[in-house]
């Protein structure tokens, strides 16, 4: 469990990036940081696992609070996948830096099976000596994946995941965000990916300006035009549609994001005589 108390948060520069936000996520939940640039996603979910320490109010994990933890401790509780990987990979091989990561939060015993596990889970036995750096981007991505999943964090936090991947690479993470999810792991996204996110279905927390705007379900928050507009985000495709549908043509439901609501609605319109 993750708890924001009053979190605020101002940079040394003077910038204040978060104000007084309060949330809570539990233990298995699938979240969804979105909002504009600049907003305070990648500053919050920082305090996540104690790479920020709060300006003022509290972060607690597991009813701990991170400023009373140390961040190899929060490490293997909270992993973090940064949005760039190049920003979080430096070992001259992809193996080492799956051996940093273990060592680093204190595993010794099971090191070897751990990191032949995670070298496999990624698709990643075959470069295992060669350096992140020859590697093509979403190779990297997998790399980076590999070295936080690897010590087995009950959260994982994924910062911009789907920036600079194609659409396979998209399909992959999807499918292992759900994988994850339904063993048991709280996943936090930060994206403004819509169609990814539809397709995931979280729960969406919108932060605009360093503050919560909103929380709620797909449905709820991205077929609201205001929210939308607030916080420079544009709808999904089959939302847009389906609005296109109501103002040219006949009324349908406003809160429709995937195309089996659309088809559903549709269905039920004909049959109850609305055309
Ligand atoms: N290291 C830093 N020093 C000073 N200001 C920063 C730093 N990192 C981010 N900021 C500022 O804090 C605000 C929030 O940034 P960030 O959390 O990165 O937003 P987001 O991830 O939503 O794009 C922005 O105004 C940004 O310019
Ligand atoms: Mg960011």
């Amino acid at each position: 469990m993750i708890e924001v108390i009053d979190l605020s948060y101002t940079y040394p520069d003077g910038t204040t990036a978060l104000r007084d936000v309060s949330l809570k996520i539990s233990d298995g939940e699938l979240v969804a940081i979105m909002g504009p640039n600049g907003a305070g996603k990648t500053t919050l979910v920082k305090h996540f696992n104690g790479l920020l320490k709060p300006s003022k109010g509290k972060v607690l994990v597991d009813g701990v609070s991170t400023d009373k933890m140390t961040v190899a401790e929060l490490s293997r509780k909270v992993g973090f996948v940064f949005q760039n990987a190049d920003h979080q990979l430096f070992a001259e091989t992809v193996e080492k830096e799956i051996e940093f990561t273990l060592k680093n939060l204190g595993f010794q015993e099971n090191l070897e099976e751990l990191k032949v596990k995670a070298l496999e889970e990624f698709d990643l036995l075959k470069y295992r000596e060669k350096s992140p750096f020859s590697l093509s981007g979403g190779e990297r991505k997998r790399v980076a994946l590999a070295s936080v999943l690897c010590a087995n964090p009950k959260t994982i936090i994924l910062d911009e995941p789907t920036a600079g991947q194609d659409i396979i690479q998209k399909n992959n993470l999807l499918e292992l965000i759900r994988r994850f999810n339904s063993e048991g792991k709280t996943i936090v996204i930060v994206s403004h990916d819509i169609e990814f996110i539809v397709d995931l279905n979280p729960r969406i927390i919108v932060l605009v300006s360093g503050r919560v705007l909103c929380d709620g379900s797909v449905q709820h928050v991205l077929t609201n035009k205001s929210i939308l507009e607030y916080s420079s985000l544009t709808p999904a495709q089959i939302t847009e549609f389906a609005w296109r549908l109501c103002e040219e043509w006949t009324p349908l439901p406003r809160n429709i994001v995937t195309v089996d609501q659309l088809l559903a609605a549709l269905k039920e319109h004909i049959i109850g005589g609305g055309l």
